[in-house]
């Protein structure tokens, strides 16, 4: 039996994946000049339903970013979301997806500057599992490697040439034979993991680091943010964080919609806490998880369902008067 075809949204239409390549003189190809969001979709058996996780929040942080890189925004957060939902519909997914839109500029001349040069979109899914796998906790490092500055690449837009310094980190930390790294600002201040934000609990309090620290301003980061003090009553403040901090913390996790809610049992070969994923961590963990599936509905008004099936709709829900990212 031939396997069923997987589409993509490409240049302005659905087209077979396999159909979706770009020039190699494409500007973005060449230069890094693309922005790009990650959206998790989560499959729920019992409903039979797709839900995408706070959909809408990507696309208005992709339009920051395409702000910040002077791209014409073709399409608004609306259009983007519907366009979304009808590729997910095609490609018809009964696993946890992974949902990459991107904005790329795709001139073709030799060059980066970014006037002149024409912005196109895709958006392609894909089936995706957990980011880290293994339930017992990260061993993360401190990278030697320092954390693109808001004056050099703003970490707060999603630009893709500044992922090549998340490779450098990422790459040495699992050279060294560590899971995962932090990376560091310039000013020696904790900035975030190479892909995800990070939480450090001292005393009962979570405590994250603030979104002046050249962090990509994380929607996970929000979630918990917001959750955490309406479902756990766990006070949470945004603060510089001193490298030496994260050896003394009682519990550590990274969180972000690939990573979700991972965590980190050793900081530079010491221990944390007790070296055993932490009380606080594993119940954020667990709630977040519950809350992405579609299992909590006071936090439905967070999710798209995809398929229809579904007793409530997002337009329905009561939605927050503030959600912050
Ligand atoms: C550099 C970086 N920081 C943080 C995050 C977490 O952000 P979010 O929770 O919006 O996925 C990501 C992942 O998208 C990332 O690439």
């Amino acid at each position: 039996m031939s396997q069923p075809t997987t589409y993509a949204f490409f240049k302005g239409k659905f087209v077979p994946l396999e159909d979706a390549n770009v020039n190699i003189m494409n500007n973005a190809f060449m230069y890094g000049t693309a922005v790009f969001e990650g959206i998790r979709g989560y499959w729920n058996e019992r409903t039979e339903e797709m839900y995408l996780f706070r959909m809408r929040e990507h696309f208005e942080r992709m339009m920051d970013s395409m702000k910040i890189m002077y791209m014409e925004p073709r399409y608004s957060v609306d259009e983007f979301c519907r366009l979304t939902v009808e590729l997910v519909k095609m490609n018809a997914p009964r696993v946890d997806t992974y949902i990459r839109p991107s904005a790329y500029k795709s001139g073709q001349k030799i060059g980066p500057s970014l006037e002149n040069n024409p912005t196109d979109f895709y958006i392609f899914t894909v089936p995706f599992g957990d980011y880290f796998h293994g339930a017992g906790g990260l061993a993360v490092q401190i990278s030697s490697w320092r954390r693109v500055e808001d004056n050099a690449i703003p970490a707060r837009a999603k630009i893709v040439g500044a992922y090549a310094n998340t490779a450098l980190a990422k790459t040495d930390a699992l050279m060294a034979g560590f899971d995962e790294c932090i990376v560091l600002s310039e000013n020696g201040h904790v900035s975030e993991g190479s892909a995800m934000n990070v939480f450090m609990v001292k005393r009962g309090v979570l405590i994250t680091t603030p979104t002046t620290e050249n962090i990509l301003e994380g929607i996970t980061r929000g979630t918990i943010c917001e959750m955490a003090e309406a479902e756990l009553g766990l006070k949470t403040v945004q603060r510089q964080i001193d490298r030496s901090e994260l050896y003394t913390a009682d519990e550590m996790f990274f969180c972000g919609t690939g990573a979700q809610i991972a965590p980190i049992i050793s900081i530079d070969r010491r221990p944390v806490g007790t070296g055993q994923p932490g009380p606080i961590s594993s119940k954020i963990k667990d709630l977040y998880i519950q809350v992405c599936r579609g299992d909590v509905p006071k936090y439905h008004h967070w999710l798209t369902p995809v398929y229809g099936k579904s007793e409530f709709s997002p337009s329905s829900s009561p939605k927050p008067e503030t959600s912050p990212r």
